[in-house]
């Protein structure tokens, strides 16, 4: 059987990163697969969550699952901390996994910066609850942005070590799924970095609850370099596409949203300046994205639809993962008298 999980933080602002490089893919893969989605509250709390705004949060996430497009009555929408299998699971692989797999993670390092002894455990233990999340379901895939990648594939090593230590054939080995032209969105103020919800500048991403006249400005304000726009020509020079990073992002960001392939894109646009370019970009957001924001805060007026959502998300994820747990006691030796 195919089965997906897979999971955003309730750290303040969902973003169009999160929407092009995960949920949007989410939309579109709930014909064909089994869907878990989760909101990872558990994950949240590794770094400080103001508790009363974390519930907020929570349910933000939620109703931009629900507002892109995810629907309930297909697909499992739960918060992570309800259902007990997560954290129990990812006690027995902080025990599978290894100081040394944990220790060539690059987003620990990113996330922890300099004050690396300040940092919390469960910030560095982060990936073993991750490939807990998904095992505690037997999901076979995982649709995610480019910066999940190095997470995903210590997710493979703690399965296959689990089903080696144990000698059994009990867990999948999960697949990445990093699909469509913006696997990995920028800051729209800086080409290098990628767009986040901890940037400090607010005007470096795109969040979805931003009204159309803060859309519009934002994408105004973007930066850009002095030339026109690129033709095809650049996608097969890597230099090229280097050198200008933030007229790549906008372009894959269009090409996304569009729904069409960036060579099309860059023939149509070929020569322009960034002003048209942007114009055109800035009325396609605000009609995509705009939508979705408009229906997230009519959600979040409501929230008796949303926690009703994740009240019955909450048994379907329970009810999945129970027996699962029960045989990993079984394989582990947990005496269950
Ligand atoms: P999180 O909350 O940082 O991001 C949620 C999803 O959005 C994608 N994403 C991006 N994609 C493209 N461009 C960007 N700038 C960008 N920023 C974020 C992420 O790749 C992700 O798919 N650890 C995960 C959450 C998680 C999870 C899981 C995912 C917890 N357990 C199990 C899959 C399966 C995270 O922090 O995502």
């Amino acid at each position: 059987m195919k089965r997906i999980f897979s999971g955003v933080q309730p750290t303040q602002n969902v973003h169009l990163g999160n929407y092009l490089g995960a949920i949007r893919n989410w939309v579109r893969l709930q014909d064909d697969y089994d869907c878990i989605f989760c909101i990872v509250d558990l994950h949240a709390i590794t770094v400080w969550q103001e508790p009363a705004s974390l519930k907020a949060q929570t349910r933000e996430v939620a109703a931009a699952y629900l507002a892109a497009g995810i629907d309930p009555k297909r697909c499992i929408i739960f918060n992570q901390s309800q259902v007990p299998a997560h954290a129990e699971l990812a006690w027995i692989f902080n025990c599978v996994a290894r100081l040394g797999w944990l220790n060539r993670m690059t987003q620990f390092k990113e996330k922890a910066g300099k004050h690396r002894e300040n940092a919390s455990v469960g910030l560095y233990a982060y990936p073993n609850l991750m490939a807990a999340d998904i095992l505690a379901y037997k999901g076979t895939h995982v649709p995610v942005g480019e910066d999940q990648k190095q997470h995903l594939e210590l997710a493979r090593d703690i399965a296959q070590k689990f089903n080696n230590d144990f000698g059994v054939n009990y867990f999948p080995l999960p697949e990445p799924l990093i699909l469509g032209p913006a696997t990995r969105v920028m800051s729209l103020r800086d080409g290098a970095k990628k767009m986040s919800k901890s940037d400090e500048s607010d005007y470096s991403r795109i969040n979805l609850t931003d009204d159309a006249d803060l859309i519009r400005l934002k994408i105004r304000k973007a930066k850009t370099d002095p030339h026109p726009l690129p033709g095809p020509e650049i996608l097969t020079d890597a230099a090229a596409q280097d050198a200008r990073p933030e007229a790549m992002n906008l372009l894959g960001i269009y090409a996304a949203l569009a729904d069409r392939p960036p060579e099309a894109v860059l023939e149509e646009f070929a020569g322009s300046e960034f002003s048209r370019f942007k114009d055109v970009l800035a009325d396609l957001m605000v009609a995509t994205v705009g939508k979705i924001g408009r229906e997230m805060r009519r959600l979040q007026q409501d929230p008796a639809e949303i926690d009703g959502v994740l009240r019955r998300g909450i048994e379907a994820a329970r009810a999945i993962s129970d027996p699962i747990m029960r045989e990993v006691h079984d394989i582990v030796g947990f005496l269950r008298p």
